[in-house]
């Protein structure tokens, strides 16, 4: 057997995998997923998504990459068969990957929003004040041309690096540009803490919750939310396990990944919200949220401004790229052990991909409202209106926790306890019992309890909590 191939330096791992975490996510998606579902409550329930679900299944999902050190069929598969385990397991990672392109689809067509973003702080096409950038916005999603240009060069750029099995120096690039992207919205943050003097009801927004608005639907998009955000559920860690070295801790790693997304989300949101508040914005207003509101910003500080705009939206393509190309590797590299061509492999895939991103594109214009998944006022099971809607939701809150679920119980239940102890060397007897108490019990019945819920409705589920309560009296 030849050598496993696996990355140089310890830290590539942590590069690799904070760089698949953080990404649109965090910049894009979190602060909006806050404003449309009840502010501190959400933070609150994806703060201990993170803490109580996420963290234990990255180490999971490191294990068994690391212990195969090949791709995720292949290294469920592996772990499977030492265990005594059936082989039907490997449904995880061929629903994983049917899953991700789903999500690459149209994570691409946002990606694209950065890269007209970036174009037009640069040419200076976009005006000064909210209304101005929000008529730009408005335009740009109307134009489903310049959708699909832009969708197009992210694909096309996120094929090549694939195809030349470049990760190692997009992890040099990631070594300077992650530190660059903190410190930008680290400036961002004080920028809007101090000019618009709304950074004390930030706070109070986000780190004060409102208990009352803690409901099923809110439940399960906090908890998809930390899925996506920490690339979990979809054997995408597993796969960039596969390449770590021996001597790596998985559990040092998974706390630094973990600890690095949920800073950055952070972040995000501490430089959005005050920009929302002071210039009387909606903070639910859904997918424009950071392209508004950031913009709006930058586009009153004159020369600074241009700078910092195209210097912000240029790092979101930077983070989106290092997300998007882990969502590619998966398919690629169960192709390339199994002597199909890379670059063959990786051109078809992320063609297919492109045109089910049109999708995506379609769903800011042509087809924005299909009443099929309810009306706006009332989406069928909280999925939204628009087919981009139901696509995320279905993804992120529904498929990725299923994901995370079989995994927790896969590693949990089916696989050998001692392929987990060998691997988690670092951990002491009682915290190795933690995290497998985490496995098997905690997150399973974590994500099921959120499931039914979800499912029985609002309405029913405050039914039972009061006929609970009502027990007790
Ligand atoms: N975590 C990335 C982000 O926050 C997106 C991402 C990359 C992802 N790989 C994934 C989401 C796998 C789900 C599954 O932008």
């Amino acid at each position: 057997m030849s050598e496993p191939k696996v990355w140089a330096k310890k830290s590539t791992f942590i590069f690799a995998a904070a760089g698949s975490a953080i990404g649109l996510g965090n910049l894009w998606k979190f602060p909006y997923m806050v404003g449309e579902n009840g502010g501190g409550a959400f933070v609150l329930v994806y703060l201990l998504c993170v803490l109580l679900i996420g963290i234990p299944l990255m180490m999971s999902e490191s294990i068994v990459g690391k212990y195969s050190h090949g791709n995720a069929i292949d290294a469920i598969s592996q772990t499977a068969k030492r265990s005594n385990a059936s082989q039907h397991w490997r449904g995880i990672a061929i629903f994983s990957m049917v899953t991700i392109f789903i999500i690459l689809s149209f994570y691409s067509v946002i990606a694209g929003w950065a890269f007209d973003y970036t174009y037009a702080f640069a040419t200076g096409e976009i005006g000064t004040g909210v209304d101005e950038v929000g008529k730009y916005f408005g335009e740009l999603l109307g134009d489903s041309k310049r959708l699909i240009i832009w969708h197009s060069v992210f694909m096309l750029l996120t094929a090549v690096i694939i195809a030349r099995g470049a990760q190692e120096g997009i992890e040099k690039a990631l070594g300077v540009m992650m530190p660059v992207l903190f410190v930008l919205l680290f400036i961002v943050v004080a920028y809007s803490a101090f000019a618009t003097g709304k950074f004390g009801d930030t706070l109070t927004y986000m780190f004060n919750p409102d208990f009352s608005k803690i409901t099923p639907v809110v439940v399960i998009k906090a908890m998809g939310q930390a899925f996506f955000s920490l690339s979990l559920g979809m054997c995408v860690i597993m796969t960039y396990a596969a390449y770590m070295r021996k001597d790596v801790s998985i559990t040092e790693s998974s706390l630094y990944v973990s600890g690095l997304d949920t800073v950055m989300a952070l972040l995000a949101g501490l430089a959005i919200f005050p920009i929302v508040f002071a210039n009387g914005l909606d903070s639910g207003s859904g997918p424009g949220l950071l392209f508004v509101t950031l913009s709006t910003a930058f586009s009153q500080l004159g020369t600074i401004g241009v700078i910092l705009g195209v210097a912000f939206f240029f790092l979101v393509i930077i983070a989106a790229l290092s997300s998007s190309i882990s969502m590619v590797e998966p398919f690629v590299k169960w192709c390339e052990e199994h002597n199909i061509n890379r670059i063959v492999a990786t051109f078809a895939y992320c063609l297919a991909v492109w045109a089910f991103g049109l999708i995506t594109v379609y769903s800011f214009n042509d087809w924005s409202v299909v009443e099929f998944f309810g009306t706006e006022a009332k989406p069928f099971l909280g999925m939204g209106k628009s087919p981009f809607d139901a696509l995320d939701f279905l993804t992120s809150s529904v498929f990725l926790p299923l994901g995370g679920l079989l995994t927790a119980l896969y590693v949990g239940w089916a696989m050998n306890k001692m392929i987990s102890r060998e691997q988690l060397f670092t951990l002491n007897g009682a915290l190795f019992g933690l995290w497998l108490f985490i496995m098997r019990f905690v997150a399973p019945i974590m994500i099921g309890i959120i499931f039914v819920f979800y499912a029985l409705g609002e309405e029913t589920m405050n039914t039972f909590i009061a006929y609970v309560t009502n027990l007790f009296k």
